[in-house]
C-alpha cells in the first residue's frame, strides 16, 4: 500500500491532465455517475453537502447544478487539486455557496454532525484507513443524514469481468500514460480497483460504522458501484 505521502505526491503530479484524462478513460460516462451520485441526495432547504476526497470538485459542482444543495464544502490531500477546484468554482455562478479546504478523511476538521450529507467519489479506495474514513464521514453527519460513496468494482457477469479486467490491465494504464505522462499512477488505479472490497462487502464496512438501511447500487453492469447509508 501506498503512503499518504506518495498518494498526495501522485494526485498532485496528475491533477493538470485529471478531468481529461478522467473523460477519455471513462468515454464522458463519469459525469453520468456523479450525476447518478447526486440524484440520491436528499434535497433539504438547508442542505449542507460535504465532499470528501473532492479533487478538482465535480461532485459539489454537480450538486449545485441539481440545484440539492444550499453550501457544499470540499476536502482533499493534494494542495494542487484543491487549487483547481477553486478555480473552476471561482468561473461558477456558485462560487459563494462553496468552500475548499486541504485535509484528510482520516481526521476530518469539522464539528460533530455538521452536515446534512456527505459524500465521497473515487476516494475511498486511495485511504489507509477505510474504517476510521467512514466513522469520520458518520461523525460529522447530522442525524438523517445521508452518506454516498461511488466507487470502482468489477462487474458479476464472467465474460463482463474478463473484458473489464483485459481493458485495466492493458488499456487503461496506457491512455493514462498518454494524457497524464504517468503510466504508474494509472497502473496504481487499476491495481487498487481489483484489490478494493466491492458490493457486498463493501457493505459491512459501511454497516461497522454505524450506517443504516446501506445499500449498493451497480451501475453499468458493475463496473462502478454507488453505496448509499444513512445516519
Ligand atoms: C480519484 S480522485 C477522486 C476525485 C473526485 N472525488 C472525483 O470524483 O473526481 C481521489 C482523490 O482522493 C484524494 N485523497 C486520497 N486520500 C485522501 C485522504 N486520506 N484524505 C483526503 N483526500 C484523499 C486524492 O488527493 C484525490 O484527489
Amino acid at each position: 500500500m501506498s503512503t499518504e505521502q506518495e498518494i498526495t505526491e501522485m494526485f498532485d503530479r496528475i491533477s493538470p491532465t485529471y478531468d481529461r484524462t478522467n473523460t477519455a478513460l471513462s468515454f464522458g460516462m463519469d459525469r453520468l455517475w456523479r450525476k447518478k451520485l447526486i440524484s440520491n441526495l436528499p434535497k433539504r432547504a438547508s442542505g449542507a453537502l460535504l465532499d470528501v476526497a473532492t479533487g478538482t470538485g465535480e461532485v459539489l459542482l454537480e450538486a449545485f447544478k441539481q440545484d440539492k444543495i444550499q453550501m457544499g464544502m470540499g476536502i482533499d490531500l493534494s494542495g494542487e487539486m484543491i487549487k483547481l477546484a477553486k478555480d473552476k468554482f471561482r468561473a461558477s455562478p456558485f462560487r459563494p455557496q462553496a468552500n475548499f479546504v486541504v485535509g484528510n478523511a482520516l481526521s476530518l476538521p469539522f464539528e460533530n454532525e455538521t452536515f446534512d450529507a456527505v459524500t465521497m467519489s473515487y476516494g475511498i479506495r486511495n485511504v489507509q484507513n477505510v474504517d476510521l474514513a467512514l466513522s469520520e464521514m458518520h461523525r460529522v453527519l447530522k442525524k438523517d443524514g445521508r452518506v454516498l460513496i461511488l466507487e470502482f468494482s468489477l462487474p458479476k457477469n464472467e465474460l463482463l469481468k474478463k473484458l473489464h479486467l483485459i481493458y485495466l490491465r492493458k488499456i487503461l494504464p496506457n491512455i493514462g500514460q498518454l494524457i497524464s505522462k504517468s503510466k504508474s499512477s494509472y497502473v496504481y488505479l487499476n491495481k487498487t480497483i481489483e484489490s478494493f472490497p466491492y458490493g457486498p462487502s463493501f457493505l459491512n464496512y459501511l454497516k461497522a460504522a454505524g450506517f443504516g438501511s446501506c445499500k449498493a447500487v451497480p451501475i453499468m453492469g458493475g463496473i462502478t458501484t454507488l453505496y448509499i447509508g444513512d445516519k
